[in-house]
């Protein structure tokens, strides 16, 4: 890891924790389970890119810090929603219990919840002129998160979603590749594409040309990284994720993974993480951090 991004992560764990530290909580228990689902774990790597485009593009430090808090928070909002039961039922997360394991259902719901308005709250104190469209796209992000996990788990075998009146994606006819990409694009690529037009929001002099690009690279990022975490699920020792292994496949999930051989996934993973390469290329060719990203899910992709 380059020095450069070992600092910026650094800066954002300490800014996350003044951030929970400062808040005049009412209720120390969700106060705990909030810091709980935040710290102590987490690669941060959406805040870093937000903080390395922003910072390379001129933006102000402290906007881009808080957006990258929002940014995280909804993140960390959506995993601890993603582990209960009514969703992916996954008992750990980050290498510890999750947080409806840890605190129980009740206050793992309302923990996320919490998290949610926080981030919101996070992006109420940006300066920039550009608040309210970044407002609008947050909004719309966290919005196409609820949207793709949906549809995720229309496609869960364990659950029952016959007579909900959606277009069911258990039934094999819906499980194409297109639909696959959408429901990808919409609980995972949309944050990336978040982070990075976002932090083009808040530097000076930024055209639509650049905003096209940024979603191009969030898009292109966004589908690389689930399309190897979706292969890390099935193939990886635990040890490696932090999180259970084999759970995509045991809930008859449809993913990268589950629906195709592993030489299919990780060619699929291969050519985004290389047009993510491409897409960087253009919005800023002299980066070393999110490249050096980029290269760390290849290394891990060949090791599949
Ligand atoms: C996990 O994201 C959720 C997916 C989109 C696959 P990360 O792997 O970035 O989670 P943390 O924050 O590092 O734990
Ligand atoms: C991404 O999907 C989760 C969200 C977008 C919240 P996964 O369900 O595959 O993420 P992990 O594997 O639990 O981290
Ligand atoms: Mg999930
Ligand atoms: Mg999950
Ligand atoms: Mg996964």
């Amino acid at each position: 890891m380059p020095h450069i991004l070992s600092k910026i992560k650094d800066d954002i764990e300490v800014s996350l924790q003044d951030l929970l530290q400062d808040y005049n909580w009412s209720c120390p228990q969700l106060a705990d389970a909030v810091h709980y689902s935040v710290c102590g774990g987490g690669k941060r790597l959406r805040a870093v890119i937000c903080l390395a485009v922003g910072e390379q593009l001129g933006a102000s430090r402290s906007d881009l810090m808080y957006l990258a808090r929002a940014i995280e928070l909804l993140h960390a909002s959506s995993l601890v929603h993603d582990d209960l039961p009514a969703l992916d039922n996954d008992d750990l997360r980050r290498g510890k219990p999750a947080t409806h394991i840890a605190f129980g259902e009740g206050i793992a719901v309302l923990a996320g919840d919490s998290l949610l308005s926080l981030a919101f709250r996070e992006l109420s104190f940006i300066e920039n002129l550009q608040q309210g469209l970044l407002l609008r796209l947050f909004a719309e992000t966290s919005q196409a998160i609820c949207e793709g996990q949906v549809l995720d788990i229309l496609t869960d075998g364990q659950i029952d979603n016959s007579g909900k009146g959606f277009a069911v994606m258990t039934d094999l006819s819906q499980r194409t590749i297109d639909n696959l990409v959408l429901l990808t694009t919409l609980k995972t690529a949309k944050l990336f594409q978040c982070t990075i037009e976002g932090a083009v929001l808040l530097s000076p002099g930024m055209g639509e040309g650049a905003e096209d690009v940024a979603r191009q690279l969030g898009f292109n990022l966004g589908l690389g990284f689930q399309i190897l975490d979706d292969l890390l699920d099935c193939y990886a020792p635990q040890a490696d994720i932090g999180k259970p292994v084999g759970s995509d496949a045991a809930r008859g999930k449809y993913s990268y993974a589950t629906m195709q051989t592993r030489e299919e996934g990780i060619m699929q993973a291969a050519r985004y993480l290389q047009e993510a390469h491409e897409s960087l290329g253009r919005l800023l060719p002299s980066d070393v951090v999110i490249s050096s990203i980029i290269k760390s899910l290849q290394d891990k992709l060949a090791l599949i």
